[in-house]
């Protein structure tokens, strides 16, 4: 195992009726900005009821953040919490008000004169302080509720980047299962996808003989493998919620990538088929890790024989038999939770894999992987593949 550092400083309230209890978490004199999306608060009632545990306060609302959060209307909510000397943001929502929220908190205390989007083009390494920032959170998927990451798009060049920065953690995140009852079944597959792959970028890498990381990123995929399709066909049972809730938290808030290899380019190839073709999050990645897992097989090979052993059970057969097994298992899960794998099925035909390499020489990404040994020329044949698969 590698040395760590592990600081997640996020009070977690988890649970039925957990909202109640957001007046406790607040301080006393707190000028509030509410954040959130499209509405789905309004029609679920969880606004209703964060107003309700709020009544009394000064609480203002900031509405209109978009899936893939975009930094033109961010720039607006900067402008509101100057105005009116706002002191907490309170965002509602999913991953991408919460990423949102994080940008506003970090953007609203940053030096005068100097432009915001240098926080994403410094990856946040700028970043000396950050409003506080709370989180009721709507939509198990991205830990953006206990981690010090948000992605971040603008419209205006089709840049998606992260930044991270340990000022934007949320003080503490609200998880009550009840408010995903409402989520359509395309945002549970989302989330359920999507914490999957956050929990295969810290796993399948190379040993380093972290049995504690292996067997809490084993449990968390066995857990999503059985509550993930249960949760689309039993959209209210508590405690398949519950487990995926709890499951793509702990996905990503630093526990199993404590001490261990990471890999994350799925994700960094993924985020441009976002940007250029406004794919949701999830389903880029389910396009891009098989055609990754396939090319990078040799460097893998040790940890994705254990995944076909203990996450999928698949003892016959060679090695390569079981690895290609595990592969198609995993695809196969995406296709049970309705999230495609194949390009072609999103009306893609690859004809923009250069403008896509292309974006990630701009931003620096040019070695990826946990060797780094992912260069652009394999970004570009990963993309191919994933376009002829
Ligand atoms: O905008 P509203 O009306 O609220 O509707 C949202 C949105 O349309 C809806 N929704 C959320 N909760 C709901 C609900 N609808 C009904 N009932 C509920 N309870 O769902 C839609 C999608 O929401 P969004 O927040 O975009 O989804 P998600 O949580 O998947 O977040 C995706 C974003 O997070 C970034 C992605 O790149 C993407 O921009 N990521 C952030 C990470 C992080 N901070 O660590 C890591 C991830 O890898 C990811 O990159
Ligand atoms: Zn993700």
């Amino acid at each position: 195992m590698r040395n760590f550092d592990l600081y997640n400083p996020t009070k977690i309230l988890f649970g039925k009726g957990k909202i109640a209890e957001l007046d406790n978490a607040l301080p006393a004199d707190a000028r509030i900005l509410i954040t959130y999306g499209g509405g789905s608060i309004k029609r679920n009632g969880v606004l209703a009821q964060v107003h309700q545990a709020l009544a009394g306060r000064k609480v203002l609302e900031f509405s209109g953040i978009e899936p893939n959060p975009g930094y033109e209307t961010l720039m607006k909510a900067v402008e509101l919490v100057q105005r009116e000397n706002i002191d907490f943001l309170l965002a509602v929502g999913g991953g991408s008000v919460l990423d949102g929220t994080k940008f506003i908190a970090a953007a609203a205390q940053y030096p005068a004169g100097r432009e915001p989007w240098e926080i994403l083009t410094t990856r946040g390494k700028h970043i000396e302080r950050a409003l506080p920032m709370g989180a009721v959170l709507t939509l198990p998927a991205t830990g953006s509720e206990s981690n010090p990451t948000a992605v971040i798009t603008r419209y205006a060049t089709a840049d998606k980047r992260v930044f991270a920065s340990p000022h934007v953690y949320p003080r503490f995140a609200v998880l009550d299962p009840e408010v995903t009852y409402s989520l359509p079944a395309r945002q549970v597959a989302n989330g359920v996808v999507d914490a999957f792959v956050h929990i295969l970028e810290q796993y399948l890498t190379y040993p380093v003989n972290a049995k504690v990381q292996d067997r809490f990123a084993e449990g968390l995929l066995l857990t999503l493998i059985e509550e993930g399709p249960r949760a689309l066909a039993e959209p209210t049972n508590y405690d398949v919620r519950a487990n995926v809730m709890w499951s793509a938290s702990l996905a990503l808030n630093g526990l199993i990538g404590a001490g261990v290899p990471q890999d994350w380019s799925t994700h960094m190839l993924g985020h441009e088929l976002t940007a250029l073709h406004g794919l949701d999050h999830a389903q880029t990645l389910a396009i891009i890790l098989p055609a990754l897992l396939n090319a990078k097989k040799a460097q893998k090979r040790d940890k994705l024989l254990q995944y076909a052993d203990r996450v999928w059970q698949l003892h016959q057969g060679d090695e390569e038999q079981r690895i290609d097994g595990a592969i198609a298992a995993t695809r196969a899960f995406f296709a049970r939770m309705g999230v495609s794998s194949r390009m072609a099925d999103y009306q893609l035909d690859g004809s923009t894999i250069p403008a896509m390499v292309e974006k990630l020489q701009q931003q620096g990404i040019t070695a990826l992987g946990e060797h780094q040994d992912i260069t652009l020329q394999d970004c570009r044949r990963i993309y191919e593949a994933a376009a002829n698969s």
